[in-house]
């Protein structure tokens, strides 16, 4: 049988489901296993299941026994993809099946910046409203609404599309900037194409929904910042290094921008000194988007999936590297 190393717990059923097909090997601490262990087990195993915050370089990939590489995650900027293919090593991951969740927390954190729930939440917790001694204000806590507002969505892949439709239930104007213009879901979704600096001009929210590559790394900096209207609100449920962390805190301290609702960070965890966590504008999660019971079987029965038909010899369901296939065929044969 072939060795699988899953480097985080799962769902136990589909690790039964697995366990029918590979010699499995599960890394059962919370945290991630150090790299010097991914190394080691990447010279043991056949197959790794692996999580974004897996390191899987091109030195460690060079140097492993792995024919498949099964992401659970729709990402996979933790993994050099090219050195995989080149190393005749197969790159699969999760996409469609994480969709709804990370579009459904995307409007979770949207309401939660615009009507200043956490703020509200702390409010009444910490006893503020009760030292108040008033029941209601008219100037209390006073949010923005979505109605007649713009929406800019930067990427236009399945998770900013679904946030498209939704904000049509919002009565939402919707724009969107992605690297290609998508025409026929313009006309579908009822949105508009605009340049990014535009979008970012005339957007009452910004959200962002592109994946992580060299192009879109920094993509908000401190330039594109400044061009966003001072009441607009900067959502991301993408990835931390889209956005210039740096800039951003600057941009919330000083006013440039009204408020930001964040799921992703350059460095995660993100230390609890950050300036981040200091700004009242700023609602913080922690990389949980896709966090649902539902998705999260899905997404598991998805990686099974991958791993089952390249066992079989069959070309695995959401291969990321396609070219691989010439390479090498799918299967341990
Ligand atoms: C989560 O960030 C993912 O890429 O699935
Ligand atoms: C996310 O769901 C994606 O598939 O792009």
């Amino acid at each position: 049988m072939p060795k699988l190393f899953v480097t985080r717990e799962t769902f136990p059923e589909v690790l039964q489901r697995l366990s029918k097909y590979y010699e499995l090997e599960v890394w059962d601490r919370y945290q991630e296993p150090p790299y010097e262990v991914l190394l080691r087990k990447a010279k043991e195993a056949d197959a790794f299941f692996s999580l974004l915050t897996d390191r899987i370089d091109c030195n460690l990939l060079s140097a492993s026994r792995l024919r498949i590489v099964a992401q659970y995650a729709v990402g996979f900027d933790n993994i050099d993809v090219k050195c995989a293919t080149e190393h005749g090593i197969y790159v699969t991951n999760t996409p469609g099946v994480l969709t709804e969740a990370t579009a459904e927390h995307t409007w979770a954190l949207i309401l939660a910046v615009a009507r200043r729930i956490v703020e509200a939440d702390h409010f009444v917790r910490w006893g503020e409203w009760w030292r108040l001694s008033t029941a209601w204000h008219p100037l209390m806590l006073l949010g923005t609404e979505l109605e007649g507002k713009t929406l800019g969505i930067v990427g236009l892949g399945r998770i900013g599309s679904r946030v498209a439709e939704i904000a049509k239930a919002f009565r939402m104007r919707v724009l969107y900037y992605d690297v290609e213009r998508r025409k026929e879901l313009e006309e579908k979704l009822g949105i508009e194409y605009k340049e990014l600096d535009e979008l970012l001009a005339v957007s009452d929210i910004v959200t962002l929904h592109t994946p992580l590559t060299p192009e879109t790394r920094g993509l908000i900096g401190e330039e594109r910042l400044r061009r966003m209207k001072r009441t607009a609100l900067l959502i991301n449920t993408a990835r931390g290094a889209v956005v210039d962390t740096n800039a951003l805190v600057k941009a919330l301290r000083e006013g440039w921008i009204a408020g930001a609702a964040l799921d992703v960070f350059e460095r995660e965890p993100l230390e609890p000194n950050h300036p981040l966590t200091a700004l009242k504008n700023v609602v913080l999660t922690p990389h949980v988007a896709s966090a649902t019971r539902e998705t999260r079987m899905r997404m598991a029965e998805l990686v099974a999936e991958n791993l089952i038909a390249f066992y079989e010899g069959r070309e695995p369901p959401t291969l990321v590297n396609k070219e691989v296939v010439k390479k090498r065929a799918p299967g341990f044969g």
